[in-house]
């Protein structure tokens, strides 16, 4: 069995999928592990440290392996050196990416999303979706307080007292509750919204105060699967409303809302943005998928008059060892767990598993997941 830990060709991507530590578990799981040399440099392993867990360095590590692990999907550049049949492990983002995902079947590779997997108790160990967002939440704070001039906590000094800072957190899933967490830490006073009712006891078991149109449709707001449906047009307006008065009273701003496979909801306005007090910020997660702000960037810091509109990509890889420390082990526990026999120490892909069945995009030549189907 052999396993290739592939370097990242996006210049964006500073994660590496495995570790000296996970390489270690690899290698006594009867793995020859090999990995591309620099592939952990800047998540601040060396070469030298992967050697010292097990691994051996080869150039073309992913040719002839049997297992590819990476963190983001590999190019059609990059697949051509890999072998028919190899398990590719990467964050797929097969939404809107259907051509991509047909590239992977026609190589005749399978191709396995670790962003696909299942949000069940089972899992959870393996949830790169949660992982990541964890440390986006708490990196959009620490990055909202290195743009904002003035302190999060309030002091009281011999020199006069610092008021403390407001900070709102819009949509409270996993990176929002983190990023409310934080941002209490840091001393703000903070309040947080979100479109499903669960959230609200969440919000206020962390210490900050819930904000919403608690109506009809609010209570009714979750899928079973727990995440968010698209509110209607009414339910937004009102929403906006009470947002409105309420940002422009806040210095800090973090919107994190995201509805899975469609574009993020627009909630903050240009004209909200210009409502805010100078030398405000507002810091955008979900600015990749379209973004919760009007104005914000993919990539970038705007100032919008004397407001900035932070837009980091990848914010997570911001934080590449933590983020690549728990990819890894999130990647180990999924190859133990449903891809590699830990008795036989061979590959045994177990096809039958949910998880299998909810992260399979493409098998024996063709797309196989029913989401991801080519459009004909
Ligand atoms: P997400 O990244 O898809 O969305 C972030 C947040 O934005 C969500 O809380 C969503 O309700 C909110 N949102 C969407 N539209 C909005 C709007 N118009 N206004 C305000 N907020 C809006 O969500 P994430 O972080 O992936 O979590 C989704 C759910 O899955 C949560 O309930 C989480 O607790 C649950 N979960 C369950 C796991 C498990 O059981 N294994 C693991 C991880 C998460």
């Amino acid at each position: 069995m052999r396993i290739a830990l592939a370097g990242e060709f996006n210049s964006h991507e500073p994660r590496v999928a495995a570790t000296p530590e996970t390489v270690k578990k690899l290698v006594s799981l009867g793995a020859e592990v090999l990995v591309e040399p620099a592939a952990g440099k800047r998540s601040g392993i060396l070469d030298a440290d992967y050697e010292a867990a097990g691994a051996k360095m080869a150039a073309c590590a992913a040719t002839n392996a049997d297992i590819i692990l990476k963190v983001r999907r590999p190019s059609s550049d990059e697949i051509k050196s890999y072998k028919k049949g190899a398990i590719v492990v990467a964050i797929m983002e097969p939404h809107d990416n259907e051509a991509a995902i047909k590239h992977l079947a026609d190589a005749g590779l399978v191709a396995l999303a670790m962003d696909l997997i299942p949000r069940i108790t089972r899992a959870q160990s393996m949830d790169v979706l949660s992982s990541q967002a964890n440390l986006a939440g708490y990196r959009a704070v620490i990055d909202a307080a290195g743009e904002y001039g003035r302190a999060l906590p309030m002091m009281m000094t011999a020199a006069g007292t610092v008021s403390a800072a407001k900070v709102f957190v819009m949509g409270v899933g996993v990176a929002g509750l983190q990023a409310i967490a934080t941002a209490r830490r840091l001393g703000a006073i903070v309040t947080a919204t979100d479109v499903r009712p669960a959230t609200k006891e969440q919000v206020e078991s962390l210490g900050a105060k819930f904000l919403a149109v608690e109506d009809e449709e609010f209570k009714n707001a979750q899928t079973a699967g727990g995440y968010a449906k698209e509110m209607s047009k009414e339910y937004q307006a009102k929403q906006a409303a009470l947002v409105a008065g309420h940002v422009k009273k806040q210095d800090i701003v973090i919107t994190t809302a995201l509805i899975p496979g469609r574009p993020a909801p627009r909630l903050v306005t240009k004209e909200m943005v210009a409502s805010m007090r100078p030398g405000s910020v507002l810091v955008d997660l979900a600015v990749e998928r379209g973004g919760n702000v009007e104005g914000a960037k993919s990539g970038e810091v705007v100032s919008v008059g004397e407001v900035k509109i932070v837009g980091h990509f990848n914010v997570s890889g911001r934080l590449a060892a933590s983020a690549s420390a728990l990819y890894a082990k999130n990647l180990l526990t999924f190859l133990e767990t449903v891809v590699i026999d830990k008795k036989e120490k061979t590959i045994a892909v177990n096809w039958d598993d949910e998880i299998i069945k909810g992260t399979a995009l493409t098998r024996d030549g063709a797309v196989i997941h029913p989401n991801f189907q080519p459009r004909g």
